[in-house]
């Protein structure tokens, strides 16, 4: 007898099956027996096929690409991806909405997520984004309140207009990142007609021990386009994933011109806005945009829940050269996600293939569920690091043991002067001018839609809601105020 050929069905311990659409009974008419192991392995597998869906951004669509350098950043960062002109890195890109589960629509009126991870030979850099340059919040403390208050309202499983716009009236700093998401941008029409940034202040540090601080922005080459929430109703709720798919499938490939803001350390000190404000934005005007690159997407995967649902990005995943900043949100993100994944994939979900690195690993971390499930894809060591010494420091560097490389410590974060710890209230803050300098130069159109798109939520919230959030429009604009105002009006006409 020869053994097993591809085309042969299998257990999943590799025994081929005689039968597989009758279960074994006593008699034809009679009850299963014990030895229906086979049927049960099926079984219980299927009840294990889900993993618990992301908190947020639970519905989503991946594909791989490549990130060509088209200015070498030596100056700015050591970086290894950002060296040299020309230089490509693997990337794998996850779009989502945030809201909705994975049972909702592609067509929802919320932000996008916008997810690069860079495969660099220094290790995996993930640029965990948006489709706006900014958010909601400022304080991480923040996070779940909000969340809670845009998904499914607690007793009747369904949207809650009324509570969203009541914690946006009792949350001012909210206002720029609601006047985005509620203006002709609030929904994309596809994933590939839509910019991304980073949203936070990241460092870049070069070989000098000298620090900048950067936003990142990703312009879609395709274009802006976005629809009307009234243009959604006849949508297929998976549309921007078959549009993803499809696009790449036929060799169409989307791409992203990919650019910078910088901002130094000396400047960073005085200007006008906190820096590391997340409901701010650095206006063009004083920081331009500094043409670095291009990214393309290029290739579906292969199996949806392996690569895409099983992904894990975290900001907290940087490499040398790129580093955080004093951002509280971004701070909180860097603890967050890794320990959401923790629990969502599994205390080993960096060795799974579109997670792991392709560079190296080489630490002294062991075991866990489903510990070497890949190979080191440059030494061929199993990712459980193998025979290799499992302490540090240990007397066996000459055999291959690893070792910490001093060149790339980053260099010491500033600090406010005279920093004191405690809970630093930030209500005072601006949270309105960008708001207005938005709402200004939108046009005629725009300002009518956004009006409208607001004046269908804001109307089902209480009337003290109601009044706060005019006046919250008000310390914008008035003009805005007024139009929401009148709009408001006409629905209830
Ligand atoms: C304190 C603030 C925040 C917290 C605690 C937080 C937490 C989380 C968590 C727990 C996940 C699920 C991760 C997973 O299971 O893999 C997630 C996903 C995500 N978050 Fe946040 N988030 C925050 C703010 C932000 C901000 C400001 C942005 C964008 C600028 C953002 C963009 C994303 C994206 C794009 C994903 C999906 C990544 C993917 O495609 O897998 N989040 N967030």
């Amino acid at each position: 007898m020869s053994g097993n050929t591809p085309n042969i069905l299998t257990t999943a311990n590799g025994a081929p099956v005689a039968d597989d659409n009758n279960s074994i009974s006593a008699g034809s008419r009679g009850p299963l027996t014990f030895d229906n192991f086979r049927l049960m392995e099926k079984l219980a597998h299927f009840n294990r096929e889900r993993i618990p869906e992301r908190v947020v951004h639970a519905r989503g669509s991946g594909a791989y690409g490549t990130f060509t350098l088209t200015k070498d950043l030596s100056d700015y960062t050591i970086a290894n991806f950002l060296q040299g002109e020309g230089k490509e890195t693997e990337v794998f890109v996850r779009f989502s909405t945030v809201g909705g589960g994975q049972d909702s629509s592609d067509y929802a009126r919320d932000p996008r997520g916008f997810a690069v991870k860079f495969y660099t030979e220094e290790g995996n850099f993930d640029l965990v984004g948006n489709n706006t340059p900014v958010f909601f919040l400022r304080d991480p403390s923040k996070f779940p309140d909000f969340v809670h208050s845009q998904k499914k309202n607690p007793r009747t499983n369904t949207p809650d207009a009324s509570a969203v716009f009541e914690y946006w009236a009792n949350h001012p700093q909210s206002l720029h990142q609601s006047t985005i998401l509620m203006s002709d941008r609030g929904i994309p029409a596809s994933y590939r007609h839509m910019n991304g940034y980073g949203s936070h202040t990241l460092s870049f540090w070069n070989d000098q021990g000298e620090r900048v601080w950067v936003k990142f922005h990703l312009k879609t080459d395709q274009g802006i386009k976005t629809l009307r929430g009234s243009e959604t109703a006849g949508l297929p709720a998976y549309g921007a994933q078959e549009d993803l798919v499809n696009s790449i499938d036929a060799g169409d490939f989307p791409s992203w011109t990919v650019k910078i803001q910088i901002m130094t350390e000396t400047e960073a000190r005085t200007y006008r806005y906190n820096p590391f404000d997340l409901t701010k934005v650095w206006p063009h005007s004083d920081f331009p945009l500094i043409e670095i690159g291009k990214m393309e997407l290029n290739r579906n995967v292969d199996n949806y829940f392996a690569e895409t649902e099983q992904s894990a990005f975290t900001p907290s995943n940087l490499v040398p050269g790129v580093g955080a900043s004093p951002d509280k949100m971004l701070q909180a993100r860097l603890l967050a996600y890794p320990d959401a994944q923790r629990y969502r994939v599994g205390v080993n979900h960096q060795q799974l293939p579109v997670n792991a690195p392709k560079c190296p690993v080489h630490h002294y971390q062991r075991d866990g569920a489903m510990a070497g499930m890949v190979k080191c894809p440059v030494t061929g060591h199993a990712a459980n690091q193998g025979s290799g010494a499992n302490f540090f420091p240990n007397d066996r560097a000459a055999e291959g043991a690893p070792v910490p490389k001093p060149s790339v410590m980053e260099p010491p974060m500033p600090l406010e002067e005279d920093a004191w710890v405690g809970y630093h209230e930030s209500r005072d803050e601006d949270n309105f001018t960008q708001a207005g300098e938005l709402f200004r130069i939108m046009t005629e159109d725009q300002k009518n839609q956004l009006a409208e798109n607001i004046a269908g939520g804001l109307s089902q919230a209480s009337e003290s809601a109601q009044v706060r959030m005019l006046e919250q429009y008000a310390a914008a604009d008035v003009d805005y105020a007024a139009r929401v105002k009148k709009a408001i009006e006409a629905l209830k006409a």
